[in-house]
């Protein structure tokens, strides 16, 4: 923790507040956990939604052998950043066709297909374009365990094909001349710490792939399980264990993949904030300190237009406060209510957070925000300047700011 914190430090003094800072040894420490405890049966597919800096893309192009993407401004980011188009898979409700005609043009691994007419849209793309789509057929399943903090499926949903629909709408899919089902992709949850949910959801995972791929005659290539690995944001959350969901859940795999359709299969974990997201912290400095009506009050120099999540405005379980500290540490606690310097009075960080007290130019460090961060938030709301953003490896810092355009700087 001291040398976390002299890193936050020091990163605050080289680049200013508010910034955030994302820390490469933890996320390749989340890399090496994630891979001894499921990579027996997963390959990793990073998320690029929950964070797509181009400098943090760079980095895991290099260690993360998929990558999903959800618009096609994320897949031009994705290959810029070093994946191949190969790598790529496309999911997301509402692609525009423009979006589907350059994905199947740059040669995206896998169009995951959402329902019946996005699929009819795909087809007649890659027939004009001469090709044959590989596509993965998004699924909602029926049920969601209790206990993510978003729930993709198991009530009416814009995601993915749901599967009491399946019977009529995959016979023609599977018709469809340009387009090649290689598998099936199910992302049904998000931001769960209960074990035990996330097991069941596996389960539920694979009697659907059992139920679909032998109904429809399909021999899937690559199997996608959204992995709805939450993190700790507030203090009292307790982290997974990945060990004890690899106990749980690991002879369940083991015999699903004995079964002869999924023999080959490549099964995919999707996941975005259980890699980087507690990796990243945002750093604001207090700009005023002001004592009102009994309620002290530290108005800080970026808010909820640089980290909405952690204001609480981020729907799920997601709310105040987030795990902070006072960079730097400092004696005794006192209750402070921390804002940002937005024009509104739902910009706040903290609600009577205890910290030692803060003066004037003081930094505080918000945790778990590596994901859903500057690409989650209203960077543009009043124009206050966009946060720094800094990689750390090792000792090195680089600047990986990214350009929000004119008012931002
Ligand atoms: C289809 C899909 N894949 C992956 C993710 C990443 O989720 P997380 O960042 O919680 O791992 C999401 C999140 O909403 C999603 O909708």
């Amino acid at each position: 923790m001291a040398d976390l914190d002299a890193r936050l430090a020091e990163a605050a003094a080289t680049f200013g507040t508010p910034s955030y800072v994302y820390m490469t040894d933890a996320i390749e420490a989340r890399l090496d956990e994630i891979r001894q405890t499921l990579g027996p049966w997963f390959s990793l597919s990073y998320a690029m939604k929950c964070n797509p800096n181009p400098g943090l893309l760079k980095w895991l192009a290099e260690r993360v052998e998929l990558v999903d993407v959800s618009s096609i401004g994320e897949l031009r980011l994705g290959t810029e950043a070093g994946w191949t188009p190969a790598q790529a898979s496309f999911t997301g409700p509402g692609k525009r066709n423009f979006e589907i005609a350059e994905a199947i043009a740059t040669g995206v691994g896998e169009l995951v297909v959402e329902n019946l007419q996005e699929a009819e849209t795909a087809n007649r793309m890659a027939g004009e374009a001469g090709k044959i789509q590989h596509v993965l057929l998004r699924l909602s399943p029926i049920s969601v365990p209790k206990g993510f903090g978003d729930h993709m499926a198991g009530r009416p949903s814009p995601f993915g094909i749901d599967i009491e629909d399946a019977p009529e709408i995959l016979p023609q899919i599977l018709a469809l001349p340009h387009l090649q089902i290689v598998g099936l992709h199910i992302y049904s949850g998000t931001q769960c710490l209960k074990p035990d949910a996330i097991c069941e959801n596996y389960r539920n995972f694979m009697g659907v792939f059992r139920d679909i791929c032998a109904a429809h005659d399909i021999t899937p290539q690559k199997l996608v399980f959204g992995s709805g690995l939450g993190i700790p944001y507030h203090p009292g959350d307790t982290p997974l264990d990945l060990a004890e969901i690899a106990a749980n859940v690991g002879p369940d795999l083991d015999a699903f993949r004995q079964e002869p359709p999924f023999k080959d299969t490549q099964l995919i974990l999707e996941l975005g904030r259980y890699l980087v997201g507690e990796a990243g912290y945002f750093l604001t400095s207090v700009v005023t300190i002001k004592d009102s009506r009994g309620q002290r009050i530290g108005i800080c120099d970026g808010g909820m237009n640089n980290h909405l999540p952690a204001s609480g405005h981020f729907g799920m379980v997601i709310h105040r406060n987030y795990k902070m500290h006072r960079v730097g540490g400092g004696d005794g606690e006192e209750k402070i209510n921390l804002v940002g310097p937005l024009c509104t009075s739902i910009d706040r960080l903290a609600n009577g957070v205890a910290l030692p007290p803060l003066d004037v130019g003081d930094v505080v460090a918000v945790h778990s925000s590596g994901a859903y961060g500057p690409t989650a938030s209203p960077v543009y709301f009043i124009s206050h300047p966009a946060p720094c953003e800094i990689l750390v490896e090792s000792d090195a810092m680089t600047d990986i700011s990214r350009d929000f355009g004119p008012g931002t700087r």
